[in-house]
């Protein structure tokens, strides 16, 4: 980025951003867009079982299925406003409240959440569990319209709930007359989180959501591009570069929006009227930069530690052993370290993250086998995630 104190106004080059955009909001992730392409078939399917709720009838539970950015919370929403909106002037008394369960995530919190929506007061804590229960099941006892209300509850993220807090949540609102649930699940293993009592009474219709193709996403990419960006500003390549690019991260429409996104702020700080294919490039980089230092930043401690003590060896241009990893670890810890055993569990988190790779080599006969661990980032990146408070 050019300094700005080279300039004779500190916005001068800034306001040159407003060259690039019309109005960011479209590109932010939580953007509802008027219509939703390529989901047709998704949109439609919940319809048909949310239908029954304008005829006063709770409606099947259903579960999403999909990869990150497939367009699940999304869809949701839509289906959500558009059932809102049809049934507004209708005779029936239908509630739809979304949850997303990285705010919520304990069947109190949820319940409590949902009373509060509902119009009921129930302190974040304190109260029994059953006497949430029994707050929240009230409700469909008692309303002020005389009629019967239907609840439509949106869990989404349920997989975290589902891993913190256990399938009570489950039970409890499938046992609850009148509640139909919508869960959307980024795992396709998610019934293997819920017990076989709760997996029949939930008795859910499941919609899966695949991945969006380059095509697919470079139609979704123009119609955000239309409402975000002055006319003439994006130039041709650009779109179907960042689709190509986010079709390769499995067709995450929101690294294909972020990607674009991310390209015009780069323009803007360039100081130049288009966005080119060399501007996506560069936001792919900052991306991937900005994610690797925040997964290195929220890592636990002892895990930060392990790093270090692979960097320092790195450094050294030592072969790493798990011995001599354990030793520098411990260097690193003082007084603090963990068992040689534990070690290994960071080892293997920090190798799914794809921060460092595993090899094990045999040293040939009679000298058993050995752990090779390499990292697999810049180190200087690395270097400055750890220590740099800055970045
Ligand atoms: N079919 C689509 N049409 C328009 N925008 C979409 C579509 N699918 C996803 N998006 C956008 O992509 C981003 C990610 O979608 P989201 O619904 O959050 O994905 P998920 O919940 O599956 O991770 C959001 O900004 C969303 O508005
Ligand atoms: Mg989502």
């Amino acid at each position: 980025m050019a300094n700005i104190f080279e300039r004779d106004n500190i916005f001068e080059g800034i306001q040159q951003e407003n060259v690039i955009f019309k109005d960011k909001r479209p590109l932010d992730h939580r953007f509802l867009p008027e219509k939703l392409l390529h989901r047709e078939d998704q949109v439609t399917q919940i319809a048909r079982y949310w239908v029954d709720a304008l005829n006063d009838v709770t409606p099947t539970n259903i579960t999403i299925y999909g990869k990150t950015g497939t367009g699940k919370t999304a869809t949701a929403k839509f289906a959500r406003s558009q059932l809102l909106e049809y049934s507004a002037d209708q005779d029936v008394f239908i509630k739809i409240e979304y949850i997303r369960c990285t705010d919520y995530t304990t069947e109190y919190q949820v319940l409590a959440q949902l009373c509060k929506k509902l119009g009921r007061d129930v302190p974040h804590r304190g109260w029994t569990k059953a006497e949430v229960v029994n707050t929240f099941r009230d409700i469909f006892r008692t309303n002020a319209f005389g009629k019967k209300l239907i609840l439509i509850v949106i869990l989404d993220e349920i997989d975290i709930l589902l891993n913190k807090d256990g399938d009570g949540i489950l039970y409890t609102l499938t046992r609850t007359d009148n509640v139909s649930i919508l869960s959307i699940s980024n795992f396709l293993d998610f019934k293997g989180l819920i017990k076989s009592r709760v997996t029949s009474s939930l008795n859910d219709k499941e919609i899966v959501f695949p991945p969006y193709n380059a095509s697919q996403l470079t139609d979704i990419l123009n119609e955000r591009a239309k409402l975000a960006f002055n006319e003439g500003v994006v130039e041709s390549d650009v779109i179907p570069l960042c689709s190509a690019m986010a079709a390769k991260e499995e067709g995450d429409a929101r690294f294909a929006l972020d990607l674009l996104k991310t390209s015009g702020f780069i323009a803007g700080e360039e100081a130049s009227e288009t966005i080119k294919s060399e501007h996506v490039k560069m936001a792919k980089d900052r991306i991937e930069h900005d994610k690797f230092v925040d997964v290195v930043k929220t890592l636990p401690t002892q895990q930060q530690r392990v790093l270090e003590a692979v960097l320092n060896l790195t450094n050294e241009n030592e072969e790493i052993t798990s011995g001599k990893l354990y030793d520098a670890y411990k260097e690193v810890s003082k007084k603090d370290a963990v068992t040689y055993r534990r070690i290994f569990d960071f080892i293997n988190e920090l190798e799914m993250l794809g921060i460092i790779s595993t090899n094990t080599i045999s040293r040939g006969r009679g000298k058993g086998r050995t752990n090779i661990i390499k990292l697999q980032c810049d180190e200087d990146l690395l270097e400055s995630s750890l220590y740099d408070p800055t970045i």
